[in-house]
This record gives structure tokens, sequence and C-alpha cells, in this order.
């Protein structure tokens, strides 16, 4: 078992493979404890910062209630209310916080600021969403697809729509997890090079394929699951219009979901808007994993907070 105590969680591209195959085999644990009813508190007496600059139901419940089940609190704060929507600096922030709690989520528009506020912390912090990555989503998404498939390795996922935060997690996690992934963005959507070089690079190691074209009908064939999301992310607002025109030929709906495997998952981190990235025929649909998908999210991170916090 490697030790991850004192570890950031920023991007999925710091862990290696076998870190991420541990923290999903402790998500399974952790999972199966609550289920059977047994108590797990390792973090009594600790107490998370949560840190939101956007919007949240799942990142914010989940790692809240995952903080009370794992015997510790969490904390949250607007970030805004905090003087570092005053000027105070994110690494003078970092440190104060430091003294007072034992880890620190924040999600955020900008990724550069919470590597600033890791930089500067000396407790780990949390990547609970920036405009660039997802990495607890992807976490979570990677821990139902084992859980639903009961294995990773091999399995096809497609990715239709936005090339956003949501598609790089998902990019990086199956290269490093053995999942191969197909994405079909709209020109001038696609995921950014950067990480899809990252990819690429992990799935050469993993023996895995990146694939990243415009054609949803291509991605989709043969896939063992179907992950869609919003066509406009968090302070993307003012774009939307322009969006709604661009992803029109993005939909998953029941003609796109029939080519993919019969028994194919629809994922979605949530929240969704039916009759825009998704129909609710698909959503609320017999292959719909969403909320199970969300469920996860607690298990998940559950599995973050206990391996990383001292
Ligand atoms: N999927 C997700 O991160 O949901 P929230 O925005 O509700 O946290
Ligand atoms: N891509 C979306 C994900 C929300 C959980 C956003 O950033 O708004």
């Amino acid at each position: 078992m490697q030790n991850l105590k004192g570890r950031d969680f920023i991007t999925l591209a710091d862990f290696s493979p076998e870190e991420l195959r541990q923290l999903l085999d402790f998500a399974h644990y952790l999972k199966q404890q609550q289920k059977m009813g047994l108590a797990c508190r390792p973090l009594t007496g600790r107490t998370l910062a949560m840190l939101f600059h956007k919007h949240s139901t799942r990142t914010r419940v989940s790692f809240a209630v995952g903080m009370y089940q794992l015997g510790g609190q969490a904390l949250y704060l607007g970030a805004d209310e905090l003087q570092l929507g005053r000027g105070e600096t994110a690494a003078d922030t970092a440190r104060v916080l430091s003294r007072y709690v034992d880890a620190i989520l924040i999600r955020t528009y900008s990724h550069e600021l919470v590597k600033e506020l890791a930089a500067a912390a000396d407790v780990p912090v949390i990547n609970g969403l920036t405009d660039l990555t997802h990495p607890t989503q992807a976490l979570a998404d990677f821990f139902t697809l084992e859980e639903k498939k009961g294995r990773l390795a091999g399995l096809k996922l497609a990715y239709v729509g936005d090339g956003n935060n949501v598609a790089h997690s998902l990019l990086i996690g199956a290269a490093k997890l053995g999942v191969n992934i197909s994405l079909a963005c709209p020109p001038g959507y696609e995921p950014q090079g950067e990480i899809v070089a990252m990819a690429r690079e992990a799935a050469a190691k993993s023996g895995t394929a990146v694939a990243v074209g415009t054609d949803p009908r291509e991605a989709v064939a043969g896939a063992d699951a179907v992950y869609t999301d919003v066509w406009t992310s968090m302070g993307q607002e003012a774009e939307s219009a322009a969006r709604r025109t661009a992803f029109a030929a993005y939909q998953v709906n029941a003609a796109l979901m029939a080519r993919a495997k019969p028994d194919a998952l629809f994922l979605h981190c949530l929240p969704c808007h039916r009759g825009e990235e998704v129909t609710a025929e698909v959503v609320d649909g017999p292959q719909s994993a969403v909320f199970d998908e969300a469920e996860n999210r607690l298990h998940a991170h559950k599995a973050i907070l206990a391996a990383v916090m001292r």
C-alpha cells in the first residue's frame, strides 16, 4: 500500500496507475463498510475547509457528509466571503488555513489558483473542479464503471460533447487506468492539446487507445459507456446561445445510444439539461447510471480524504 498521506489531489496526472488503483480499492472497501452499517472513523477530530467560488450540490454535500462519516467535520467557506475575496493572497490564505484545518477542498475558476494555494499550504489541497480539470469526479466515474462492469481494463468509454474540465480528467484517468477512450467534440471545442498529449503518453504505457474526433456515431460505436456533460460550463454563460448551435448534433439520444453496446451505461457528472446534451429518455432510462454515479462521489471522496489527510 502506497502512502498518500500529505499528498495534494489536484489532477489525476499526479498519481501513478497503482496509486489510482489503490484509491479505487479503498473506495470499494469504504462503500461496502457503509452498506453493512459499519462505522469507519479514521478522521476523528480532523477538519476539512471547503472553499467554493462556484455553485455545487454533489461535490459540496458529498465531501461534507464524507468527512462526517469518517469522524471529522467540514467547514463550508464561500470563497468570496473570505478575505481572499478582498485581495488577501491565495498563499496567505493557505498558510492561515493550514494552522486551523487538516485539508482544503477548493472549487474555483483558475487551475493556477489551486496550484498556488497548494504550494503555500502545509495541508493537502483537493481540487473540487477548476476550468481545466475535475479529478474527484473522474475518480468516482471510474469507480462506477468498475462497479457496474466488474472491470476497467479494456473497456471503451465514449465521451460526446465539450472537451472541458470533465473530459480532461476522464482522458487522463482512462489512460492511466487501462480504459480506451474515444471523444467526439465539435470543431473548436476539442480538449486541450497538452492534456491529450499527456493522456496519449499514459495510454502508451497502459496499452490503451485515446481517440479524439468530431463524429459522435464513430465515438460511441461499440462503447461500454457513453458519457456527456453540459454544453455550457460554469463561467461560460455568455456563450450559451452559440454553444447550443455548435453542439446541436452532439445530443446523446436513443439513436446514438443504439450505436453503443446493448448493455452500455449512460454516465453524466450532473447537473444535466434534458433536451440539450441528453434526452430525458436516455438519462431517465434503464441504461442510465447517473444517480449511482452521483452516490459514488461520496465513496470516492471518502477514499481521497482518508488517504491524504494526516
Ligand atoms: N458533478 C458535480 O461536480 O456536481 P456539483 O456541481 O453539484 O458539485
Ligand atoms: N463542466 C461542468 C461540470 C459541472 C460539474 C462545469 O464546469 O460547469
